[in-house]
């Protein structure tokens, strides 16, 4: 009889490879189950979000806004540069780089929190009633081997949704994994899905040249932000960073020939168009992957749109096994995945060692949202279309970046904040932003938000000048009808 674990995670995504550090860290013995393959076909912790997702884009979100600001910003500040050119091969060359120091980073995590790292695709067998365990079948390739497991955590994330009309092929047609390994700059890209993928590959590539066009099917643009946010950063992303974003849009064909993409689409007013592109980006969403599992063997329950079914304490239809991140509801997002791992490591450990003790469920609604074009979007809480939809009376209070003092002397000042409250009891509600750096302003709201604070408090907070957190302090102070520069 082999080892049996006190928890077995399936995934090393940021939902599954933090769940088991965490549950290292308490004292249960773990195993990490994971099938990510890189480019060169070894096993690389991370999942989704540091092969292929999170860390990767930001890299090259960064370099090519550093090229684009040495093109068209640093003029201002009276420093001339002639000639500046892009190698895009060292920049890919930088960013992969920096994802494999990561995912070395986590196998070191795992030997430092005594959490065995397996390779493989793992299935969860079905069991019977009487066994006290769960099995765990792992391939890799001509490789089986069995794990026994007291408990799972499945993390098996999400991968790309894809159109029925065209393949991936990761050399015209791309999903996010092709989109951060392009070796040049297309002339012309072509983007389906004006979501964060689109707008962030779709800088990317914009800003090192390429000629980009965003084809979106939904009539409104971003309709996840504030409408407000959404319709000010369609100015900025189509006058400043010139992308073409067309919504309203449907897809009739795409075809690719040697030379090039065709996509054939009606346009918002029904009218038949033709784009002809290099490379074209879907980035139309994701869906959770629970591909080798065995769910239709072991009974795992799934929802009419394959994700996992968990109650609020992500539990699943089979005992003693839970499911975090993608492949369960909420939010696609790798904070929110592994803020699930730690309450489902902390809530199995509660229970083996009899302490009984509850823990606080996830709340989404203090989950930050952050999308990291030029300038940032970043929100938290409800926005002004769901106040109004569920009749909560409110508040709002607003405060542009171009009246911030540290805005002008780092030459940002697009965009704005903007504080929601309640009319009555002053609390937060929702806080949203555009603007430079707010992937970093947000927590501040987000603070504010699990604290229950009301926009009295954050008024009544002293912010350091000159910073940029003094426009969240000014929309704080309007919401209160007190702003004091503008
Ligand atoms: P994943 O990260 O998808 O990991 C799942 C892991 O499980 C994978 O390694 C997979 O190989 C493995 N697996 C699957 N099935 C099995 C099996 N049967 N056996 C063994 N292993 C299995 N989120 C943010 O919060 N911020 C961002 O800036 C951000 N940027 C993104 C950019 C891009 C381009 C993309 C695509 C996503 C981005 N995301 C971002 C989303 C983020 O990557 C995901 O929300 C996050 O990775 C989900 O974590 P997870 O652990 O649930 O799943
Ligand atoms: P998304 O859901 O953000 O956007 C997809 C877009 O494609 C939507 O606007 C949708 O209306 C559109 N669309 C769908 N079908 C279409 C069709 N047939 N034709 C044209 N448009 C169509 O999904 P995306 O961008 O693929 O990203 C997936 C998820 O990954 C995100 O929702 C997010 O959870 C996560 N992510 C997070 C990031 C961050 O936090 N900064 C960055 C990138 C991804």
């Amino acid at each position: 009889m082999s080892e049996t674990y006190d928890v077995a995670v399936i995934g090393g995504g940021p939902g599954g490879y933090v769940a088991a550090i965490r549950c290292g860290q308490l004292g249960l013995n773990t195993v990490c189950i994971d099938a990510w393959k890189n480019a060169r076909g070894r096993a690389s912790l991370g999942g989704t979000c540091l092969n292929v997702g999170c860390i990767p884009s930001k890299a090259l979100l960064e370099s090519s806004e550093r090229f684009f600001q040495v093109q068209h910003d640093i003029s201002a500040h009276g420093i001339k540069v002639e000639n500046a050119a892009i190698d895009v091969s060292a920049m890919v060359a930088r960013k992969d780089k920096i994802v494999t120091t990561f995912t070395a980073g986590i196998a070191s995590l795992f030997k430092k929190n005594n959490v065995k790292s397996v390779h493989g695709t793992g299935k969860l067998l079905k069991r019977d009633d009487s066994a006290e365990a769960w099995r765990i079948e792992v391939v890799d390739g001509d490789t089986v081997q069995h794990v026994q497991a007291k408990h799972v955590i499945v993390a098996t994330g999400s991968v790309p949704r894809q159109l029925p009309m065209i393949t991936v092929d990761n050399d015209r047609i791309l999903d996010n994994a092709g989109a951060l390994s392009l070796s040049e700059t297309p002339q012309r890209l072509g983007v389906i899905g004006a979501g964060v993928i689109g707008l962030e590959m779709g800088s990317v590539w914009r800003r090192l040249g390429a000629e980009v066009t965003i084809l979106e099917a939904m009539p409104e643009f971003l309709m996840a932000a504030d409408a407000q946010i959404a319709q000010e950063a369609r100015k900025i992303f189509t006058k400043e960073t010139g992308l073409k974003i067309l919504t309203g849009v449907k897809i009739n064909a795409i075809n690719t020939g040697d030379a090039q993409v065709t996509v054939d689409y009606l346009d918002a007013e029904g009218n038949a168009q033709q784009l002809l592109i290099d490379k074209l980006i879907v980035a139309i969403g994701r869906v959770p992957n629970t591909t080798g599992l065995g769910v239709d063997e072991n009974g795992l329950k799934l929802d009419e749109r394959g994700f996992i079914v968990v109650d609020d304490y992500c539990r699943t239809s089979l005992s003693n096994v839970y499911a975090v991140g993608d492949v369960v509801r909420g939010p696609m997002l790798a904070h929110k995945a592994s803020e699930e791992g730690v309450f489902v490591a902390e809530a199995i450990a509660a229970s083996v060692n009899g302490d009984g003790q509850q823990h606080e469920v996830v709340d989404f609604n203090t989950i930050p949202w952050v999308i990291y074009t030029a300038p940032e979007i970043a929100w938290v809480g409800k926005n002004e279309q769901e106040l109004k939809a569920a009749g909560i009376p409110y508040k709002t209070g607003q405060f542009p970046f171009m009246a911030n003092g540290r805005a002008r002397a780092i030459n940002a000042a697009s965009g704005f904040v903007k504080v929601l409250a309640h009319a009555e009891t002053d609390r937060v509600l929702g806080v949203h932003m555009i603007g430079p750096h707010v992937s970093e302003l947000i927590s501040e709201a987000v603070m504010a938000m699990a604290f229950s604070a009301c926009s009295e408090d954050i008024a009544a907070i002293v912010h350091a000048h000159p910073s940029l957190s003094e426009v969240f302090h000014e929309a704080a102070l309007a919401a209160n009808n007190r702003a004091l520069h503008i």
